[in-house]
């Protein structure tokens, strides 16, 4: 199992540690655009192998494409990342650029690649994978709902006082600030709704969090957060690689799933050996339906930037 990502940035590198920690790709590559970055995050990565026990080996690469041939998952996370005060919108700019020509390079090499985007405005730059690559539309999947879940996990227990470990819940809709949908009303504490446990206005308050959660952390940290966005790439990576069938929320391409069509958004979905293999319809109540009719208006307005 090969498994290259592109752009050996703060997610880039800890995406490879986690895939690497966890064991199961035979061999990562990175590759970066800056002269000998990749190269030196994976001699650094590789000399933890002793250290954590892995086997997966780990190589850097300069821009040169032949070194990830026949990869059969590929993640892209080359571009620019938030600072204190922008939307993940305003990176469109420069990252539609540079998602497109990654995209194609990593394609003329491997022709059978799942691609997993993670650079931002995430779910305008799968769509912009669909619109330009006509790779099938199982093997291009938006990364950016099962990391906005953890935070909302992580919001809920705080709320709740409990463990993470003991809260499930998902989000849904957009990736961005104003586009999630938490699903308050779905999530649970050890399989009892917290609505059981919570106020109306203290989730509306996690929900809130949640949906700045990563605006919170570029504040604090003066650059977006690596750390969960990796251990999130990681953990799509393995479904596909492992073909575990697990259940993620993804930006797919939708086409009259939700009653929407021509976006990706988040949803939930099914991953496995064919990468994205089925989206799961919920069945969403009204206000949620509205929720996410909403937040699709606003990534198709997003994709209305595209020159596609
Ligand atoms: P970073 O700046 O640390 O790393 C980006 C890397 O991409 C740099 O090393 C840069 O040299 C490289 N790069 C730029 N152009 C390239 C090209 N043409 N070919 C190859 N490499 C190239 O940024 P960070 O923090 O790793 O974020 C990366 C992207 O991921 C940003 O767009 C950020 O907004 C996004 N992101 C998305 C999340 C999600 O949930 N979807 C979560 C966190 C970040």
């Amino acid at each position: 199992m090969k498994v290259t990502i592109v752009g050996a940035g703060a997610v880039g590198a800890s995406c490879a540690e986690y895939v690497a920690i966890k064991n199961f790709a035979s061999e990562v590559v990175l590759l970066d655009i800056k002269e000998g970055y990749a190269e030196g995050k994976a001699m650094d990565l590789m000399q933890t192998a002793t250290l954590n026990g892995f086997d997966t080996k780990i190589t850097g690469s300069t821009n040169d494409y032949s070194k990830t041939a026949n990869s059969d998952i590929a993640v892209i996370t080359s571009g620019i990342p938030r600072k204190p005060g922008m939307t993940r919108e305003e990176l469109i700019g420069i990252n539609a650029g540079i998602v497109k020509e990654v995209s194609s390079n990593l394609i003329k090499h491997s022709p059978d690649v799942t691609l997993i985007v993670v650079s931002n405005p995430m779910d305008t730059m799968t769509y912009l994978v669909h619109k330009t690559t006509g790779l099938p539309k199982n093997k291009i999947i938006g990364m950016g709902g099962a990391l906005d879940s953890a935070r909302f996990k992580y919001r809920l227990s705080e709320a709740l006082e409990c463990p993470p470990s003991d809260v499930d819940g998902m989000v849904i809709g957009g990736h961005s600030d104003t586009g999630m949908v938490p699903l308050t009303r779905l999530a649970t504490r050890n399989s009892v709704p917290v609505t059981a446990f919570l106020s109306e206005d203290r989730l509306n308050q996690v929900a809130e969090d949640t949906k700045v959660g990563g605006a919170t952390l570029t504040k604090l940290l003066g650059t977006s957060a690596w750390y969960a966005p990796g251990a999130a790439v990681s953990g799509l990576v393995q479904a596909i690689a492992c073909d575990q069938k697990k259940m993620f929320p993804c930006s797919a391409l939708l086409d009259g799933e939700y009653g929407l069509s021509d976006l990706c958004i988040g949803v939930p979905a099914i991953l496995g050996k064919d990468g994205l293999e089925k989206i799961v319809e919920l069945q969403l109540d009204e206000a949620e339906i509205a929720k996410m009719k909403e937040s699709a208006e606003g990534v198709k307005k997003t994709n209305g930037l595209l020159d596609v």
